[in-house]
C-alpha cells in the first residue's frame, strides 16, 4: 500500500521526498517536458505523459517518488519492481487511452510512432539475464532551477530504499552512452556501476548501469536488531 504523505527523506535535506500521488501528475509532466525536451516520449505530448506517469503512480509494481521543495515539486524519479510485465500490462490495460493521448503524434508520424508503440508492447526494461530481483529505474528529472542541489541524489537514494523494501536486490537503468557525460557521471557518483553497453537503435549506444542494494539491506537489518 502506498502512503503518499510518508516522508522518505527530509526535512533536514531541505526538500522532502514522498511517494507521488495524482495531485503531483501535472508537475511531473512539466518537469519531464523540460528535462527530456526533444526525446521521443516528450514528442508524444503532455496527455500521453500524464497517462504514463498515472500508470507509474497507480500500478502495484510502480515506484514514483517526488521531491517537494516548499510547496513545489522540484523533481521526480520513477520505475518498477517488475520490468518484465509493467509496460505490457499498462499498454494492454489502457491501450485506448494511450492511443488517444498519442493520436496527434501518431497522425503526424504514423510509421515511427506506430513502430515505437509496438516495441513498447515488447519492452521488458532491458533487464540483463544474469540479474534476478532487479528493479528498473525508468527516469529521473529535476526542474532546471533546482538542479545541482543534491535533489537527484536524494531521489535515487529513496528509490533504492523503496525497491529494496519491495524485495529487489539490484536497481538497473539505461542511459545514452554518447554526449551524455553529466548523466553518466551522476549515476556513477550515486553508486551505479557500468554493467554493459548495447546498441539500441542505429547509432544509439546505451550504457546499462546496476546498483546493488546490499548496503541498504544490511543497514535495515542492523536497524531492526538495534530497536
Ligand atoms: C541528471 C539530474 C537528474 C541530476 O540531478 P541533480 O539534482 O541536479 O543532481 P545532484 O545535485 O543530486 O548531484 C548529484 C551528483 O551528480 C553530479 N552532477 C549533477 N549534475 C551535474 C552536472 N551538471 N555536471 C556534472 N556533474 C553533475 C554531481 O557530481 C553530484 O555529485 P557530487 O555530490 O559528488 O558533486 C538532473 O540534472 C536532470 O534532471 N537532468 C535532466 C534529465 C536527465 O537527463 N535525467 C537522467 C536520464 S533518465
Amino acid at each position: 500500500m502506498r502512503a503518499s504523505d510518508e516522508t522518505l527523506i527530509g526535512p533536514d535535506s531541505g526538500t522532502r521526498v514522498v511517494c507521488a500521488n495524482l495531485s503531483h501528475l501535472d508537475a511531473i509532466v512539466q518537469i519531464h517536458q523540460a528535462a527530456f525536451e526533444g526525446f521521443f516520449l516528450e514528442s508524444l505530448g503532455s496527455r500521453f505523459l500524464k497517462e504514463l506517469y498515472h500508470g507509474f503512480i497507480s500500478h502495484p509494481s510502480g515506484i514514483c517518488l517526488v521531491a517537494i521543495d516548499g510547496m513545489d515539486v522540484a523533481g521526480f524519479v520513477t520505475g518498477t519492481t517488475q520490468p518484465e510485465g509493467f509496460f505490457r500490462q499498462l499498454l494492454r490495460r489502457r491501450w485506448y487511452a494511450f492511443v488517444l493521448a498519442g493520436a496527434a503524434a501518431l497522425t503526424r508520424h504514423p510509421i515511427r510512432v506506430g513502430a515505437k508503440f509496438l516495441s513498447a508492447l515488447r519492452y521488458r526494461g532491458e533487464r540483463p539475464t544474469d540479474l534476478t530481483n532487479a528493479s528498473l529505474l525508468s527516469s529521473i528529472g529535476i526542474a532546471p532551477s533546482a538542479r545541482g542541489k543534491g535533489i537527484g541524489r536524494n531521489l535515487i537514494s529513496a528509490f533504492c530504499e523503496k525497491a529494496q523494501e519491495a524485495g529487489a536486490s539490484t536497481v538497473f537503468l539505461t542511459t545514452d552512452r554518447d554526449k551524455n557525460g553529466t548523466v553518466n557521471h551522476f549515476y556513477i557518483s550515486n553508486g551505479f556501476k557500468l554493467h554493459n553497453t548495447f546498441l539500441k537503435e542505429r547509432n544509439r549506444w546505451m550504457n546499462l548501469y546496476t546498483r546493488s542494494l546490499i548496503d541498504i539491506q544490511l543497514r535495515m537489518t542492523a536497524t531492526k536488531h538495534n530497536t
